[in-house]
């Protein structure tokens, strides 16, 4: 451990363990290791990736509503649907104005979304919602970790990235309302899902 001196600002140290750690870094970045990729190229994989996840998500929820649509739970899966739509929309802004290039697996994330989603959805109400269980699990541990990574040079990304996880929390237990759980191979299943998730949360950061 260094010594704080050089970080006397106000007094706050940002490595002081006494200090909570919701608030993050001072600076975005703050907190980087020897060979992790600078400031700049930080918050640009985060959009990337985001916004890949929320194409992904938007694209989940449409194969659960074309399986499900009709269904009684049908207006639940459109009000998780609509809101994926705003985070989406959210991200499709931030990509433009940071000239973020987008993730080059759109292609695979609108298949496999999809897919996911109207796979699961035919296996029955439950079976959806434990892969919406799943996938808002991954995601809204993957926001934690940002909106933790964030300093207070990026408020705006990281409230809105907060604000987002909380609907991502909110989907969970929506999930979790449904029975979810009580899937046949709910483990195997959730486990399977969450795999493919952290990949495809991986590779859209990189690609
Ligand atoms: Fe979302
Ligand atoms: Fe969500």
């Amino acid at each position: 451990m260094g010594g704080t001196g050089f970080l006397a600002k106000d007094g706050m140290s940002s490595t002081d363990p006494k200090q909570p750690k919701q608030t993050g870094p001072k600076t975005t970045g703050d907190d980087r290791l020897p060979g992790d990729p600078d400031r700049e190229t930080l918050v640009e994989r985060m959009i990337r990736v985001d916004h890949a996840g929320e194409f992904g998500a938007a694209r989940i929820y449409e194969g659960q509503l074309a399986v499900l649509g009709r269904h009684p739970v049908g207006d639940t899966i459109r009000h998780m649907a609509e809101q994926e739509k705003k985070h989406l929309a959210a991200f499709d802004e931030l990509i433009v104005e940071r000239h973020v290039r987008p993730t080059l697996l759109s292609p695979v994330w609108h298949a496999a979304g999809f897919a996911l989603g109207a796979a699961t959805a035919a296996m029955g109400e439950r079976a959806a919602m434990a892969c919406t269980v799943a996938v808002e699990d991954v995601i809204q541990e993957h926001y934690a970790h940002q909106s933790e990574q964030l300093g207070d040079d990026e408020v705006e990304l990281r409230e809105l990235i907060d604000e987002f996880r909380a609907e991502e929390i909110e989907h969970k237990e929506t999930g979790l309302a449904h029975n979810a759980e009580a899937t046949p191979g709910y483990r195997v299943m959730s486990e399977f899902i969450k795999t493919g998730t952290r990949a495809a949360i991986w590779l859209s950061t990189r690609i």
